[in-house]
């Protein structure tokens, strides 16, 4: 028997499109190895959406991922409108075995999904922000266990999964959790470790499109900082973003004045880098921007490690956890892969849908 499975979908950015792009792609393999035919009823970027109760055609679905990656909004189709909120969107698009996917970068969307598990429906995030508001609506979103995160902490690598259907249940006793979940830190922290200077090294991230637009929002940290909250909330820690020490890697009277200011003012912080990549070096450290969790407390920031433990080893944009347990006491259980990029992340959010609907 056929099961289908009707996703309604908020974000069509980079992640967003590449997850259209796998669902269509997988459509045939999963009708034969799990019996799902998996269809789109409704889409949704900032200001507009497109619905269909019986399901959009591949034309259709093709025709708004060409609109989209050519900067046009929905509503410039015929099939699609702007809308209103995106709890209408819920409303209207309501029925049997809907999965609500969250792949934007906003913190409005909680209360559609919210509403959504009030329904009954699955809901599948790559969007942080809902997960790191308040401890409360954390705990109100995951409640049911019909919602699932695993893309918002190092993309496709399974750390979320590992840490709920592994250690949680088996009872295991969670000694520490340590963490690089930047591709981009890791880029600037294997390239110190490499003798280069850390103003070049911000600069080709940003050239390479690792950072954002202003390299301050990945170089304050507070994107790991999110991820560490949504580890520590995972563990059952009623932890608030607050009360996680965040070290940003340029200093407070930097954080103010163009993002061309900035990288002009880059080159003065490069030999205090230099210095504590070599005062690291002379204890056979190296650093990394790492997430800390341990004793109920969370921290982020830059850090040495032993050159020889994972962390150390770790190169250039890949994430890597690192979980030290009971069980995993003599050497930690470490999981390490590429941790940014939109298809690692499309396929972490496909995986998470189909767990719920299998
Ligand atoms: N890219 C990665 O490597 C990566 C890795 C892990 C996790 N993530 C997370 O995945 C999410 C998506 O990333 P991205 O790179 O695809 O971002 P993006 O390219 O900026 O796309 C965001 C999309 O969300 C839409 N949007 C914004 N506000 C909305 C709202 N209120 N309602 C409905 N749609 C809204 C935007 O609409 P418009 O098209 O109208 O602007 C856009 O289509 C983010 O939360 C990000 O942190 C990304």
């Amino acid at each position: 028997m056929m099961k289908t499975i009707s996703l309604i979908q908020f974000g069509l950015g980079g992640v967003g499109r590449a997850l259209v792009e796998r669902v269509l792609a997988a459509r045939d393999e999963f009708e034969w190895r799990y019996g799902l035919h998996v269809r789109y009823i409704a889409l949704c970027d900032s200001r507009s959406a497109a619905i269909d109760l019986d399901g959009f055609s591949f034309t259709q679905l093709r025709r708004m991922l060409a609109a989209k990656e050519q900067g046009q909004s929905l509503e410039d189709l015929e099939f699609g409108y702007k809308r209103e909120s995106l709890e209408d969107i819920v409303d209207i698009a309501g029925g049997e075995d809907v999965v609500v996917v969250d792949v934007t970068a906003s913190d409005e969307t909680t209360p559609a999904l919210l509403l959504a598990l009030e329904r009954g429906y699955a809901v599948v995030l790559a969007n942080k922000k809902p997960l790191a508001g308040s401890f409360e609506t954390f705990r109100q979103l995951t409640q049911s266990g019909r919602l699932r995160y695993e893309a918002t902490v190092g993309a496709g690598v399974p750390v979320i999964a590992t840490l709920r259907e592994a250690i949680i249940p088996s009872f295991d006793r969670v000694f520490r959790i340590e963490g690089c979940f930047s591709g981009t830190l890791g880029f600037l922290t294997t390239g110190l470790e490499e003798g280069r200077l850390f103003s070049e090294l911000v600069r080709e991230a940003q050239e390479l499109g690792y950072t954002e637009p202003d390299p301050r929002e990945d170089l304050g940290g507070m994107d790991v900082a999110r991820k560490a909250l949504i580890l520590a909330r995972t563990l059952g820690w009623p932890l608030e973003l607050k009360h996680i020490p965040v070290e940003s890697l340029f200093p407070a009277d930097m954080s103010s004045g163009s993002v061309q200011a900035f990288l002009q003012a880059l080159p003065r912080l490069d030999e205090s880098y230099r210095q504590k990549v070599e005062a690291a070096r002379t204890r056979g450290h190296t650093l990394r921007y790492v997430a800390r969790l341990a004793d109920g407390a969370a921290t982020v920031g830059l850090r040495e490690v032993p050159k020889e433990s994972a962390l150390g080893q770790l190169r250039g944009s890949d994430n890597l956890a690192a979980f030290h347990t009971e069980v995993y006491n003599q050497t930690p259980l470490v999981l390490q892969g590429r941790g940014a990029g939109v298809h690692g992340t499309a396929a972490g959010v496909l995986a998470d849908i189909i767990a719920l609907v299998r």
